[in-house]
């Protein structure tokens, strides 16, 4: 049962009962219907509560059912709704913990409104990329006063129910309790179950005293705010139509809002998104009940760049930490360096002075292994050097307790071969953190041969600890999101070879909304990395075309941001990338040697060879199961390398075009001799989804 029915003196308690929000799918609803009629029809109910089990009233639409048929089956939410406000008994929502989306609107359909304080309400469905359909937009507004309802809406942020009851004039609540609002809600109803006629949101009036100027102004600032997105515009006119339009008359306004938001791509990258979160914790050979191994203490062994950044994770999540560096200085530097950061946060007034004692607090530093014996996790971010790792992991294995996990943030070497260097090659793990280490949300973690299932587990779930996405990934160069971006850099320096300059290949991909284009970010990464690592593949993989472009750029000493010069020239202290005519001549150059062909090339090629480089090259990552799926990669992208939310990342964004049309462009990059006709060979999974008419997703 997804509701359940009881009767208490003359109330009526119908109670959502589907964990774990109590969502509104089909069963729910027909079981709330089924029990309104039956207290309708039943004398000696003379009122209704309705309200929810466990964890919330609703939390909404189920989210299981979303998209599916089943969301629109009768009686859909708005049918229930009208059902409910039609209802010739009083009905009462007795509201407490969770009250969202569909669940605020079907509490706006009751005749009363009793909330617990504490509760968290709110319209989210514009972080989906939509507007709340059933209602929402013309009740709220009716019954909380437009500008406070406006503001839920467009924001989709949760409010506290005493604070909405403080909104002068409302009449969303009725009453605000801090006792068991199911006992209070049964009370008020046999108070008013005699009053007639029964109060309806409907039937009140949103007003503003200046309504035409006020959605002017909100249109500019909403409108300023939501470039790329079209929901919260969307949202404004349905809220716009509650103070001009007659109630039925908004509604058909707001349903039709809801059915052309429902087809954006925008909308459709959100929801998206949404699920690919929720998925990509999970890896189809771990079980949901793995036991996990505990984690009270951690062991950062290196104090650079990533290691500071790694630390200042576990401290934030109260966990604590013990660094480990080869000399005293480069201790200092490291925890100087995390003083600097905390300390920036302080001024700002991001974090309290007594949060940030707490957290160095929980810091010790070291030169000793025997001080990591105690640690249940111990991660490493030394030189990228097979060397240094393997004298690393071979210490730890002598020092580690037993199940402690070691964990490596090397971002290009074999996972199993340093797995190899010690006796439990099960307990070892990559952890690839993204720069800077305390910001960027994602989280590779890199399955070896050997991981055991437990240490998967485990690191998954404290990457949710520490404010992370984590993305499995298998074992090969680069793992997901540097294999992927290894074919965009190739790509974007073939476009310099036949005549494109780096600023016309960065504003074309930051108007794709990217957040930065390859040049401005080689710039700010350092372009001698990707110089070390093409010397390497050079040897490794001998056949792999590269303009040796960014080579000439680097013989000239110019690595980016951090030599003041790069593929643009920056001046001292600032990060504005000027153009340079040094680089312009060093291309010209460069063309010249090898005799390039060069042309004119549209914005469209240049984004579509980017992004398709990233697609085929993902498609090659699952065929190997390197990637466990295309949502996985979709999250990689968008949580560690600024690819626009609103396309939903690269294999969202190649089922938004079709994958048809993303082959035949490929097929067309095939014949250019300026590129590498052999890369564009569809993967076999491309080749697959198309002949068979199918997409990524
Ligand atoms: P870094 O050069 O800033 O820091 C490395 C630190 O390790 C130095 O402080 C050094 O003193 C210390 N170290 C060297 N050998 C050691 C040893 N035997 N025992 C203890 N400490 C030792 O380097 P960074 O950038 O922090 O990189 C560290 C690791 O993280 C590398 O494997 C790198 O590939 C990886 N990584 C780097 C990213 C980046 O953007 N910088 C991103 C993701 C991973």
């Amino acid at each position: 049962m997804t509701a359940h029915y009881e009767v208490r003196g003359s109330v009526a308690v119908i109670t959502l009962d589907n964990p774990p929000v109590n969502g509104l799918g089909f069963a729910t609803r027909t079981a709330v219907a089924a029990g309104v009629e039956r207290a309708e029809a039943d004398a000696a109910v003379k009122a209704i509560v309705i309200t929810g089990a466990g964890k919330a009233f609703s939390g909404g639409a189920d989210i299981k059912e979303f998209g599916s048929p089943k969301a629109l089956a009768e009686p859909n939410l708005l049918s229930l709704i009208a059902l409910v406000e039609a209802c010739n008994k009083p009905i009462v929502a007795a509201i407490h913990s969770v009250c969202m989306g569909g669940g605020l609107e079907l509490a706006l359909g009751c005749h009363y409104r009793i909330a617990q304080s504490g509760t968290k309400v709110a319209l989210p469905e514009v972080k989906l990329g939509l507007l709340p359909g059933a209602g929402g937009t013309q009740r709220l507004p009716r019954a909380l006063g437009v500008e406070p309802a406006l503001n839920m809406i467009v924001s989709g942020e949760p409010v506290e129910a005493q604070m909405l009851a403080m909104v002068p004039g409302q009449k969303l609540f009725d009453k605000i309790v801090d006792a068991d609002v199911v006992d209070a809600a049964v009370k008020f109803a046999e108070e008013v179950s005699e009053k007639r006629p029964l109060p309806k949101v409907r039937e009140l009036k949103a007003r503003h005293p200046n309504a035409d100027a006020y959605f002017q102004f909100a249109r500019n600032m909403v409108g300023g705010m939501s470039k790329n997105f079209p929901a919260p515009l969307r949202c404004l006119e349905a809220v716009a139509g509650a103070v001009k339009l007659k109630f039925d008359d908004g509604m058909r306004a707001e349903r039709e809002g809801f059915a052309a938001l429902m087809l954006t791509p925008e909308s459709k990258a959100l929801r998206h998104l949404f699920f690919a979160e929720r998925v990509a914790s999970k890896i189809a050979d771990v079980p949901e009940d793995t036991p996990l191994r505990a984690i009270a203490k951690v062991g950062v062994i290196g104090a650079g760049t990533m290691g500071g950044g790694i630390t200042m994770n576990f401290l934030n999540a109260g966990l604590p930490v013990t660094m480990l560096e080869t000399k005293q200085e480069a201790l200092d530097r490291g925890v100087a360096t995390i003083r600097k950061n905390y300390e920036a946060q302080v001024k700002k007034g991001k974090l309290k002075e007594d949060k940030y004692a707490q957290r160095m607090a929980l810091l010790t530093t070291t030169l000793n292994y025997a001080d990591l014996a105690d640690a249940d996790l111990i991660i490493e971010a030394v030189f990228e050097e097979i060397a240094v790792k393997e004298s690393v992991f071979k210490q730890l294995d002598e020092v580690a307790k037993p199940g402690a996990i070691l964990a490596s943030n090397t971002s290009t070497l074999d996972v199993d071969k340093i797995a190899s260097f010690t006796k439990r090659p099960q307990d070892v793990v990559g952890m690839h953190f993204f720069s800077p280490a305390n910001v960027m949300k994602l989280l590779e973690v890199v399955r070896g041969k050997a991981t055991a299932k437990d240490v998967l587990a485990t690191v998954m779930a404290l990457a949710k600890k520490i404010r992370k996405t984590a993305v499995v990934s298998g074992v090969c160069d680069g793992f997901i999101g540097n294999r992927m971006i290894e074919q965009y850099s190739r790509q974007a320096g073939f476009l310099l070879d036949e005549g494109c300059s780096p600023s016309q290949v960065d504003k074309a991909a930051e108007k794709f909304g990217f957040a930065m284009g390859p040049f401005r970010m080689g710039d700010l990464a350092g372009n001698d990395i990707g110089w070390a690592i093409r010397k390497r593949r050079h040897v490794e993989k001998p056949g792999m075309k590269y303009s040796a472009s960014a080579d000439r750029l680097c013989e000239l000493g110019r690595f980016g941001q951090k030599t003041g010069a790069g593929w643009y020239d920056y001046q001292p202290g600032k990060r504005d990338a000027i153009p340079s005519p040094v680089v312009e001549e060093m291309l010209a150059k460069h063309r010249e040697a090898i005799a390039a062909k060069t042309r004119d090339i549209s914005d469209e090629e240049i984004v579509h060879r980017l992004v398709f480089a990233l697609v085929n090259e993902a498609a090659h990552l699952l065929e190997e199961g390197i990637a466990q799926r295309a949502s996985d990669v979709d999250m990689v992208y968008l949580t560690g390398y600024g690819f626009p939310i609103w396309r939903g990342g690269p294999m969202c964004y190649a089922d938004t075009v079709g994958l048809f049309n993303v082959v035949q462009a490929m097929k067309r990059f095939a014949k250019n001799p300026m590129d590498d006709g052999a890369f564009w060979t569809p993967a076999p999974l491309l080749a697959r989804l198309v002949a068979e008419g199918k997409s990524f997703t």
